[in-house]
């Protein structure tokens, strides 16, 4: 049996602050309380003792645009854990006409060289009785997300249709919907005319994209699925019009959560007008970067509750890969990077600034998504009998970002030259300290799939009242004679 002692430390959680030592036996939390000994000693003076994060939402190695991410499982998870991220959860996406459990097959296949925990959301990205019969049995495996675009028109987009039957059929085994939700045919029509008028360059790709794409599919996912009976998860909410779509359906009692990414936080849409093409092309990512009084309502969101959780949409190109869409924005890859970031970003961002308290910090991070995705306090917490998911998160700590010391794999960090206070002293992955004193000591193939049991209790009281309020034939006394 291995044992590690975290001294000296604060805890915070989601809900509570105090001083305890935190006792960890073969990746477990084993106790929690006042002068623990015992085992190896990781000193957390001066730091905050927190659940690890959880980014879910990331495209490790994902085949997308004629090419593939670059960050894999391996050099992804490894720049999550440094970061102070330990779980990811990423995405399997079946090819046109593939099985589910073909590509779920594969998926298992690049996942296995880890270095932290992980999941995965299956896609729905295209429709038929193959696809209705096996979404039960990815939920037996463990699955208990399906995601659904509603952009890239041609490729991994899905129509209202297929939609609202993938929704109901969520609904019947206990799944919760994802949805990128931008208006894929208005995107793929702005952005022939952006092309036509000259408009090529990555500026183009923001202008295609104007935030009432989104706020418009946003609505309809939500409204879509109201009439399915079922909670939807937005990912990547960017702006205003997203989040108000959001904010009034919460308001309504629907069950819906809202994901901002940390690069809409604090990245803006100046970043496409650089004169610099590689620059902008390297920010190219769907929903593109917007302008500060969408950043204030996301930020606004977290304080309020309107929006739940802060991820990345990992997803990094090379600046190689990004020069495929020279002369054509519509042939950039779409994606940014962020994993190893997205923990100190918000730290200096939101904590340091006051714009978010250490509690709703780890809400954001960890905690909520946790309950969505049905793991908690598996993960997520600091309890005893919950995975030794941990970050010692050192508040003094800083460093300015740079993709010469970056964990990824690719050749530059959109984060860069910014500068961070807040950083993990120590993260430890089921036990195993995976970075130690800031040094990154990754094991591959350490990480382990998340099973993910389905019917959330979201699912269940939502289910319920929908049966409750279901229409219902009024038995009447009086029935007056026919045909008179
Ligand atoms: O631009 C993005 N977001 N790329 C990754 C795929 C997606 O839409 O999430
Ligand atoms: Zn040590
Ligand atoms: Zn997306
Ligand atoms: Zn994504």
């Amino acid at each position: 049996m291995t044992t590690t002692i975290i001294k000296n430390g604060t805890i915070v959680t989601a809900d509570l602050i105090y001083r305890a030592d935190v006792k960890i036996e073969d990746g477990v939390i084993a106790e929690i309380g006042p002068n623990l000994s015992g085992g190896e000693e990781l000193d957390a003076t001066g730091c905050y003792v927190m659940p690890g994060g959880i980014d879910p939402h990331v495209h490790l190695e994902m085949p997308f645009m004629g090419t593939y991410s670059t960050d894999d499982f391996e050099s992804g998870t490894r720049a999550a854990l440094s970061g102070g991220t330990t779980m990811v959860v990423d995405f399997c996406l079946p090819s046109p006409d593939q099985s589910l459990l073909d590509a779920l097959k594969r998926w298992d296949n690049k996942s296995t060289r880890a270095h932290c925990d992980y999941s995965y959301h299956m896609a729905i990205t295209w429709w038929g009785e193959q696809v209705f019969n096996e979404m039960p049995e990815v939920v037996n495996r463990g699955i208990n997300t399906f995601k659904h675009f509603m952009a890239y028109k041609g490729a991994l987009m899905v129509n209202d249709d297929e939609m609202f039957a993938s929704f109901q059929r969520c609904k019947e085994i206990g799944a919760i919907p994802l949805v990128h939700a931008e208006n894929g045919d208005v995107v793929a029509d702005l952005q022939r005319r952006l092309m036509e008028e000259g408009n090529n360059g990555p500026e183009g790709h923001a202008y295609s994209r104007p935030p009432e794409v989104e706020g418009e599919a946003t609505n309809r996912a939500i409204m879509i699925a109201d009439m399915a009976g079922v909670p939807l998860y937005v990912v990547h909410t960017s702006c205003e019009q997203a989040h108000e779509a959001i904010r009034r359906a919460r308001q309504k009692g629907m069950r819906v959560w809202g994901e901002p990414l940390i690069q809409h936080l604090t990245l803006d849409e100046s970043e496409y007008f650089d004169k610099d093409w590689d620059h902008s092309a390297r920010r190219v990512m769907s929903p593109p970067f917007r302008n500060k009084a969408h950043q204030d309502s996301l930020w606004a969101g977290l304080q309020a509750g309107s929006l739940s959780v802060v991820a990345t949409d990992h997803c990094a190109f090379t600046t190689d890969q990004k020069r495929t869409g020279v002369g054509d924005f519509t042939k950039i890859p779409n994606g940014t990077g962020g994993l190893e970031d997205r923990m100190p970003m918000l730290w200096t961002n939101g904590v340091n600034t006051g714009r978010l308290t250490m509690q709703e910090f780890v809400a954001v991070t960890a905690t909520n998504i946790a309950k969505i995705l049905n793991i908690y306090p598996r993960k997520g917490a600091i309890l005893v009998g919950s995975d030794a998911d941990i970050v010692v998160w050192d508040p003094n700590k800083e460093k300015t970002i740079t993709a010469s010391t970056q964990q990824s794999a690719i050749d530059y960090n959109v984060f860069e030259g910014k500068h961070v206070k807040g950083l993990p002293r120590f993260t430890l992955t089921r036990g195993r300290v995976a970075v130690h004193d800031g040094e990154v000591r990754g094991q591959e193939g350490h990480g382990q799939f998340v099973e993910r049991p389905p019917n959330n209790p979201v699912n269940r009281a939502l289910s319920t009242w929908k049966e409750l309020t279901a229409p219902r034939k009024v038995e009447r006394t009086g029935i007056p004679a026919s045909g008179v």
